[in-house]
């Protein structure tokens, strides 16, 4: 267990990796059962959203075809994240990549190290610690991989059907999240807690 958990201590009081701990101090017990029951909730809740997502995406494109199901991965994200995000009463949730396609989803300064860490090492989640104000807030962040139907949208031209790549290019002229390959590293889920 304690070999999957990397938690960033921006205090620079310790860095933990791969079970390696130092400068121990009084409460850091507490906090690190607290901080492992986190990691354990980010990885069931993010496993929910994707599960959700993926036949979200699956039911539409079967009834409606690619052209027609580039708004799921638009319109439908927001409220079904926002169904979690209530239902486990979190901060926020979001989707973020290097590569976007919505510049909304692009990462700041914190996720850009959980991004870096995450490709690196090839590790499937992160938890990153802040301090502000002596209180302890928490970020979350699961990888996304690329998967065969995600090419219907994130693909190459020869992946992609001509009436999705302009459909997707009109509405997101910007787009950078095109290209990708199966098993690509595409973003991260980011939960705050
Ligand atoms: C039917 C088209 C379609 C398919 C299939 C699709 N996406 Fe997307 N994806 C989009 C669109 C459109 C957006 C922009 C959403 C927005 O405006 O927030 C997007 C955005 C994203 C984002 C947010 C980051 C960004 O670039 O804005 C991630 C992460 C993502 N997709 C991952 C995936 C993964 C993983 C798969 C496969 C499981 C997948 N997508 C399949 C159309 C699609």
């Amino acid at each position: 267990m304690k070999k999957m958990i990397v938690i960033l201590l921006l205090s620079s009081t310790y860095i933990f990796a791969s079970g390696t701990q130092r400068h121990f101090n009084p409460g850091d017990g507490e906090r690190l059962i607290k901080e492992i029951d986190i990691l354990k909730k980010g990885r069931r809740i993010s496993a929910e959203l994707m599960t959700h997502l993926g036949s979200a995406l699956k039911e539409s494109i079967k009834k409606n075809g690619f052209v027609k199901s580039v708004e799921v991965c638009s319109l439908k994200v927001l409220p079904m994240t926002e169904k979690i995000r209530k239902k486990y009463k979190l901060k926020s949730i979001k989707r973020i990549s290097t590569k976007t396609r919505n510049i909304n989803n692009a990462p700041d300064k914190l996720d850009q190290i959980a991004i870096d860490y995450l490709k690196k090492e090839k590790k499937s989640s992160y938890l990153q610690q802040q301090v502000k104000s002596g209180k302890f807030f928490y970020r979350f962040y699961r990888s996304i991989g690329i998967k065969d139907t995600c090419l219907n949208c994130h693909g190459t031209r020869k992946d992609m059907k001509i009436m999705t790549r302009s459909k997707i290019a009109k509405i997101y002229p910007n787009d950078k999240a095109l290209d990708y390959k199966i098993g690509d590293f595409r973003g991260v889920i980011r939960l705050e807690f």
